[in-house]
């Protein structure tokens, strides 16, 4: 079993030199890293739209993935829809995955369970891999709804394999899912182990329902991990992994991240 650490850039860095200056750190430093960490711990980075072609040229013939933050949800590959880039041009830039449904996508953009199930059907029908996000809210983690929002966020899931069966089998190589509170991301707070861990226990066992296919889901923890509590999220069996943000902007915290998982594994 290998763990995945995923950096999601957002919105930085702001040049393509900040860019360039960040891959030369990861680079180096990946270039660098034991065998075992390589082996044991997949990484992936999700930049912005702009920068992608660039990124993924520079990281073609490396172990470090390259993911696109979101496609549109209107068309797979062409159309009049200004402002958005297709999964088939996102493909195209050299992507291999797409993150969906991340916290920002939904509160900013509004993004709807239909709006993700078009969205997961064109990012599976153009051969991307999904990182899919869900979290509940601060008002709904006190309300003690976290398990039924993240119900209702994973039947998208469902719904896709009732429209489009065929793709249950390639699924599970196919989808990741990353579990952020909303509450946790960028601003220091985190759940304890415990709680991630019934959570993704949960997840883990609610998409098993959907296929007896899916019953070895990765599932990741993202909201402010960071070099100090990446140890503990690590060691707890239901964490697959990390969605990583603003300690992704960084090489070195990246891949110390990075490195806890790997030791995890070992
Ligand atoms: P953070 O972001 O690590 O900065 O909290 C995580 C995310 O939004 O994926």
């Amino acid at each position: 079993m290998q763990a995945w650490v995923i950096g999601n850039w957002k919105q930085n860095p702001a040049t393509s030199h900040d860019v360039n200056a960040l891959l030369d750190d990861l680079l180096t430093a990946v270039d660098t890293e034991e065998q075992v960490v390589k082996n044991s711990c997949r990484l992936m980075v999700a930049p912005s739209c702009i920068h992608l072609a660039a990124v993924s040229v520079r990281l073609k013939d490396t172990s470090v993935l390259c993911a696109a933050q979101d496609i549109s949800a209107h068309s797979a590959n062409t159309g009049a829809y200004t402002g958005d880039c297709s999964a088939q041009q996102v493909v195209d830039a050299g992507a291999t995955w797409t993150i969906l449904g991340h916290s920002e996508r939904r509160q900013y953009h509004q993004e709807s369970h239909e709006c993700l199930l078009q969205k997961l059907t064109h990012a599976l029908t153009q051969n991307l891999g999904v990182v899919f996000c869900i979290g509940e809210t601060q008002a709904q983690y006190d309300d003690k709804q976290t398990l039924p929002v993240i119900d209702t966020q994973l039947s998208v899931i469902k719904d896709l394999l009732a429209q489009q069966p065929e793709l249950t089998a390639s699924l599970s190589e196919r989808l990741i899912i990353a579990y952020e509170p909303v509450w946790a991301i960028g601003t220091g707070k985190v759940p304890t182990v415990a709680e991630v861990s019934a959570t993704h226990q949960h997840i883990k066992q609610t998409v098993a329902g959907f296929a007896d296919s899916l019953d070895t889901m990765t599932v990741l923890y993202g909201g402010s991990v960071n070099v100090d509590n990446a140890d503990s999220f690590a060691a707890d069996p239901m964490i697959d992994g990390a969605l990583v943000g603003g300690a992704s902007l960084k090489a070195e915290s990246f891949l110390a991240i990075a490195e806890a998982f790997s030791r995890a594994m070992a």
